[in-house]
């Protein structure tokens, strides 16, 4: 059979990589792709990004069955594009994909269900936001209510940085629509975690656990990112937090969707904030699986993932049970020089060893010029390390980090520090 993934960064080269491991499968196209997408035989990359063209191309290549990567096509609603066309595609409704493109949403709809979130209210006027802020001291947050490519959410320290984010936002436009709204929400103490569950429409399907880290540099410094690195397990997630988690705030979500009249499907990511008593709290849903959670989790799902979509889009995905590596996978991201803010491109990369039984390296901003892999975006590549042990793992995504060479590369040396960190 063949099929489509939509997106070029490191989750959807992980999500390709997997389903190209099915024996059933014939072709993987990649709408756009990248560099490393473009150097394996297995897969296709086509340059098309518009839903209704995706659509067009879906059908007249007999496509069997599509998955997305990223939320900004699911905001603009290719499911329900694909769904009228009669094409099977995994992925949130535009309806169901506004628990992500719109924070004034999510957080109404967590208020209305009782789903535990941090205190919040939403302005669009200025001189109400800053009294807000006045009123409620720092720490604080201030997010942009629609999608801002990660720049949407400032946590402020002093108060002096939260009026400086509200004026950028609502004032200043720096963020144009995105920005025309904000809301103001409590800061939240505590460890953050990743949880990410498949949902046909009525079952959920928890994957592995895993936890994001968002700062550029070491020990949590520098400004936010899009994620420097991420492992699999989680160890913060026991399974008693897993089980309060699924009952007090994925259930609910899903339920409390249907009940609003929005039947989830697709990946839902509920962002969490776990505090010093193992309270979990949401921070934000994603309507779709994280990047780059995604490459260590992809690295260590042992199932088909094609059989697993299969029962996803057929609203069967209660007969599956995953199997999972039991060992750990970090992922240690590789970024351009100057990201986040103005990542230079077109350095030319070398070095990146073929994949073993113990690592694997997804792209993310790469292309491929004649033979030359050159670098074409914030976050270049992903390296990805298993291993018995955390420090086993770490150790193995970090010899190859090692072995590869772009100018002005920038990636942490501590991922999985917490994990390190944790008495068992
Ligand atoms: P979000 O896109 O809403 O997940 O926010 C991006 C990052 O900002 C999160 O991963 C957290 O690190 C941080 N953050 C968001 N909301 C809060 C909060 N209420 N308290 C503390 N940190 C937060
Ligand atoms: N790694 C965080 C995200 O995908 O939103």
């Amino acid at each position: 059979m063949k099929i489509l993934v939509v997106g070029s960064g490191g989750r959807e080269h992980a999500l390709a990589w997997k389903l190209a491991q099915s024996e059933r499968v014939q072709t993987i196209f990649v709408a756009p792709g990248n560099g490393g997408t473009a150097s394996d035989a297995r897969l296709k990359n086509i340059a098309i990004s518009d839903p209704a063209a995706l659509a067009d191309f879906a059908e007249q290549e007999h496509i069997a069955l599509t998955v997305v990567g990223p939320e900004v096509p699911l905001a603009a609603g290719i499911v329900n594009i694909f769904r009228a066309r009669g094409l099977k595609i995994f992925g949130p409704s535009k309806e169901a994909a506004q628990l992500e493109s719109s924070k004034d949403f999510a957080k109404s709809f967590m208020q209305r269900h009782h789903i535990p979130t941090a205190e919040y209210q939403t302005f669009s006027d200025l001189q109400a936001a800053h009294a807000y802020i006045d009123a409620k001291g720092a720490p604080i947050v201030i997010k942009a209510d629609g999608l801002a490519a990660g720049k949407g959410v400032v946590v402020a320290m002093d108060l002096h940085e939260a009026h400086a984010a509200v004026d950028m936002m609502l004032s200043d436009n720096k963020l144009g629509d995105a920005g025309a709204r904000v809301v103001i929400e409590e800061f939240l103490a505590g460890e953050e975690a990743s949880f990410i569950v498949m949902v046909d429409g009525k079952n959920i399907l928890p994957l592995a656990t895993s936890q994001d880290h968002k700062r550029l540099l070491d020990q949590d410094a520098g400004p936010n990112t899009g994620g420097m690195g991420a492992y699999s397990p989680a160890p913060i997630v026991t399974p008693q937090l897993h089980a309060r988690v699924m009952r007090e705030i994925i259930v609910p979500t899903v339920q409390g969707m249907a009940k609003d009249g929005i039947i989830f499907t697709g990946f839902l990511y509920a962002g969490l904030m776990i505090d010093d008593q193992g309270n979990p709290k949401t921070l934000e849903f994603n309507c779709r699986m994280g990047d780059p959670e995604t490459q260590p989790i992809m690295a260590r799902l042992k199932t088909d993932l094609v059989q697993v979509m299969e029962h996803a889009v057929n609203g069967t995905l209660d007969s599956v049970e995953l199997e999972w590596d039991r060992r750990t996978a970090m992922g240690v991201v590789m970024a351009a020089a100057g990201y986040p803010d103005a990542p230079r491109k077109g350095d030319v990369i070398s070095g990146i060893p073929p994949e073993t039984a113990d690592s694997v390296t997804f792209h993310a901003g790469t292309s491929l010029n004649d033979k030359t892999l050159l670098s074409s975006g914030g976050r270049v590549l992903c390296v990805v390390g298993l291993g018995d042990t955390v420090k086993l793992a770490q150790k193995h995504a970090y010899d190859v980090v090692e072995k590869i060479h772009f100018d002005g590369a920038q990636y942490r040396r501590d991922i999985g520090w917490r994990a390190l960190n944790r008495k068992h």
